[in-house]
């Protein structure tokens, strides 16, 4: 497959020459492209860092480093590849060794989530480094890959959209661009060329409240108080008139588990627009003294259906022995996606868009979670972004259910 290349931008030029002589930047060591998700910083470092890297050197060591290893192939590796095939630059993909090999050059993948990532850096000597989605990296990493481009003339390509203002990659590397000879561009969906205004409306349109600056305009915003504050108590409920007006929609049943910890069921219905949350099963151990075993939770869901296994279950990806019970039963299960940013901004959306209602007095506890689920003020200073890890059980289901079967987004 080639790569279609189309023009580039002014800042995608300039993440292309920056490190050339005579760019006035060729003395910082170290680039960071930062902002809007799709403004083409992938795409123009890629090409960046392969023809400096080539151009500069022969028979040195590479790092190139994404979130998961599958992220880096998609997101890197693919698009990589094809590059070299329109330039016809030959390269040899050594999948074994997790390695490309091109002019002399050998380029390490390694996925920043793999525990032994780090002690495989440990071993390496490297010319240069590309992380590509950076701040989503632990710091560890990043300080580590830094530490191992220690060849004379090595350099350090980053990109990123932005996470909280507290996050390590503003305080420490934006923050102090200059004190650590780093240079940084800021990308906007008008710096990618390739997409429409229609395109860009979009994307807009997917994303609310903190997500919507951070990955619509770029900005280093932390998240703070309510994590959905775009729940309306009237336009995100309904009142059930009887169960023929489901007819016709398909079910799912999305399950956070807990055995000391509160376990919830949720039942969904989708007309392929709307989820109408029709009613909840909510089990406190603590507060019932007394648990659950999986036998009983199983025999509760099967009552909580009324044995209808037509309804998918999404589940938990903690929870393999119900999920075992229930298959044995009969029904028909899937894991959960449990992503839990990318879970929220999509669950933030559908709500903002009344995608997600509740039936008004079967769901009390989703309804009070709704308004006591707030972002963790505590992490935020550390520079991480999460919710508080209270009552956040049918917050937990919701975001499974909507994450888990929305294709890309349903765009309102
Ligand atoms: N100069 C270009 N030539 C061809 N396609 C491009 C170019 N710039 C951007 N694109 C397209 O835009 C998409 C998004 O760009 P990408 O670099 O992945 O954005 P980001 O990393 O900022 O999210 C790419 O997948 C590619 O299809
Ligand atoms: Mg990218």
């Amino acid at each position: 497959m080639s790569f279609q290349f189309r023009p580039f931008s002014r800042k995608q030029q300039m993440a292309l020459h920056w490190w050339e002589k005579g760019s006035g930047h060729e003395r910082c060591r170290m680039m960071l492209a930062d902002g809007a998700i799709r403004s083409g910083k992938t795409v123009a470092m890629i090409l960046s860092f392969l023809r400096w890297s080539l151009k500069t050197y022969r028979g040195q060591c590479f790092i190139l480093a994404g979130v998961t290893s599958g992220a880096l192939r998609r997101n890197v590796l693919e698009p990589m590849l094809s590059m070299l095939e329109t330039l016809g630059i030959p390269y040899v993909w050594k999948r074994a060794e997790a390695a490309v090999l091109i002019g002399g050059n050998t380029y390490y993948l390694f996925g920043a989530d793999k525990d032994n990532a780090q002690d495989r850096l440990q071993g390496l000597t490297a010319a240069g480094a590309f992380a590509d989605e950076a701040a989503l990296f632990p710091r560890s990493f990043v300080d580590q890959m830094i530490g191992r481009c220690s060849v004379e003339g090595s350099r350090i390509f980053l990109n990123c959209n932005p996470n909280g203002a507290y996050h390590y990659i503003k305080t420490d590397f934006i923050d102090r661009a200059e004190e650590i000879g780093l240079y940084r561009l800021h990308f906007t969906m008008e710096d990618n060329l390739t997409l429409s205004p229609a395109i860009r409306e979009s994307y807009a349109r997917s994303f609310t409240g903190v997500f919507y600056r951070q990955y619509i305009l770029g900005e280093w915003v932390s998240a703070e108080g309510a994590v959905y504050p775009m729940w309306d108590d009237t336009e995100n409920t309904y009142d059930e008139t009887g169960p023929e007006m489901y007819e016709g929609m398909r079910r799912f049943c999305a399950v956070d588990y807990g055995t000391v910890n509160p376990c919830v069921f949720l039942d969904a219905r989708d007309d392929g627009h709307t989820y109408r949350i029709a009613k909840e099963y909510y089990w406190d151990s603590r507060a019932a003294r007394r648990q659950k075993t999986d036998a009983q939770y199983a025999e509760d869901l099967d009552a909580f259906l009324g044995g209808d296994r037509d309804t998918q279950i999404i589940i938990d990806p903690s929870a393999a022995s119900l999920r075992v019970e229930m298959k044995n039963r009969g029904y028909r299960v899937l894991n959960a996606v449990n992503e839990v940013r990318e879970g929220i901004a999509v669950t933030g959306v559908l709500i903002g868009s009344r995608q997600v209602l509740a039936e008004r007095s079967r769901c009390p506890q989703l309804l009070r979670e709704m308004h006591s689920y707030v972002w963790d003020d505590r992490a935020r200073l550390r520079g991480e972004e999460k919710p508080l890890k209270e009552r956040d059980h049918a917050m937990d289901a919701l975001r499974y259910l909507c994450h888990t079967k929305t294709d890309r987004f349903r765009l309102p």
